[in-house]
């Protein structure tokens, strides 16, 4: 199996020779744009992944690797300027660097691209079934957006809540992209659901992940603003554990800062950071990673195929969760 950075390149070549329209140059030079400023490019990667362990043919797959991947860079450029954020990938975000209707029309655009890809697979009945898992997930991941949205404001919000949105907004498109690539090389549905729920599972640990280095990142690398989940008042999982846990006088501290909004956010990024830092966030935020993580595992195991296949699969996963960006 071919592994993550041969499989990029792969991608890379594939999208360079099917590429967007030059113009209206301002619409499709931020969709170039955001491609181009970097992106681990793990989803369309773990497509071809969960196609190769049934078929070697990967080229097959290539443009629902290509719509996956299209997809996810539409999410991040409306998820931009939902979370008001300044960086992407090292980057001014797209809305940032042109402005806001670009955002929205060149991430609108960019879906299109998405769909337009799918509609390439060769053989057409498997391209029906790839819409079909490919519009569950959409309308999941606008779900989950919307949940994240509802949080930031709603004053009570569950662990169980927060993990069915970040299940929704992030860990069903991991899954699905190997659900894709196992129904592109004709997998048995058991085995699909497998890799589904792998990547469900994983994902649900990848954004617990996010939502730590967003906080406790290095800037240096992470590249995006350290802090942005403070500032937008997100109610991530360090959030609601430390609500759970910390005594009466860190709980009420922790509240009165996530109901502010600081014009300079510096001093409310600082003291909500202690308030973690304190009460062990870190280690309590791995454990709960760590959990998901292993559950995730279990169902590669379950899949039908020789061991020494999957070893790619599992170490590319693996390598998700010591990532620093
Ligand atoms: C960012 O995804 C959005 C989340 C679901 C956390 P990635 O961390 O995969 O972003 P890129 O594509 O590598 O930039
Ligand atoms: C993003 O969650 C999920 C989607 C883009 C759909 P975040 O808002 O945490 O992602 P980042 O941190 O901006 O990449
Ligand atoms: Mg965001
Ligand atoms: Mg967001
Ligand atoms: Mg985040």
């Amino acid at each position: 199996m071919n592994d993550l950075p041969k499989l990029s390149k792969i991608l890379e070549k594939y999208l360079q020779d099917n590429t967007f329209p030059t113009r209206p140059r301002e619409l499709y030079a931020p969709c170039r744009y955001i491609l181009e400023i970097g992106g681990k490019r793990i989803r369309p990667a773990l497509l071809l992944m969960g196609y190769e362990l049934f078929d070697h043919q990967i080229r097959r797959a290539l443009p629902a690797a290509a719509a996956i991947e299209l997809f996810h860079n539409f999410t991040l450029m409306h998820d931009d300027i939902m979370d008001a954020a300044p960086l992407r990938r090292g980057q001014p975000t797209v809305h940032a660097k042109y402005n806001l209707n670009t955002g929205i029309l060149s991430g609108d655009v960019m879906l299109i691209f998405a769909y337009q890809f799918l509609t390439n697979f060769r053989d057409k009945k498997i391209a029906l079934d790839l819409v079909r898992i490919f519009n569950r997930v959409a309308a999941e991941v606008c779900e989950g957006q919307q949940m994240d949205i509802n949080f930031e404001t709603a004053d009570e919000v569950t662990i169980p809540e927060y993990l069915k949105m970040i299940e929704l907004k992030t860990a069903v498109l991991l899954g699905g992209a190997l659900e894709l690539g196992a129904v592109c090389a004709k997998a048995t549905r058991a085995d699909s659901k497998h890799l589904y729920h792998f990547g469900r599972l994983a994902g649900i640990a990848f954004q617990i992940m996010d939502d730590f280095l967003d906080t406790f990142g290095d800037p240096a690398t992470f590249g995006k603003q350290v802090g942005g989940d403070i500032i937008q008042n997100k109610k991530t999982l360090l959030v609601l554990k430390t609500l759970e846990i910390a005594d009466k006088h860190d709980q009420r501290e922790l509240a009165k800062l996530l109901a502010t909004s600081p014009a300079d956010p510096t001093e409310k990024i600082e003291a909500v950071k202690n308030i973690f830092t304190k009460n062990d966030l870190p280690e309590i935020i791995r454990l709960e990673q760590n959990k998901f993580q292993d559950e995730a595992f279990h169902h590669l195991d379950a899949v039908a195929v020789a061991d020494e296949k999957k070893e790619v699969l599992r170490q590319t996963v693996l390598g998700l969760f010591v990532r620093e960006k």
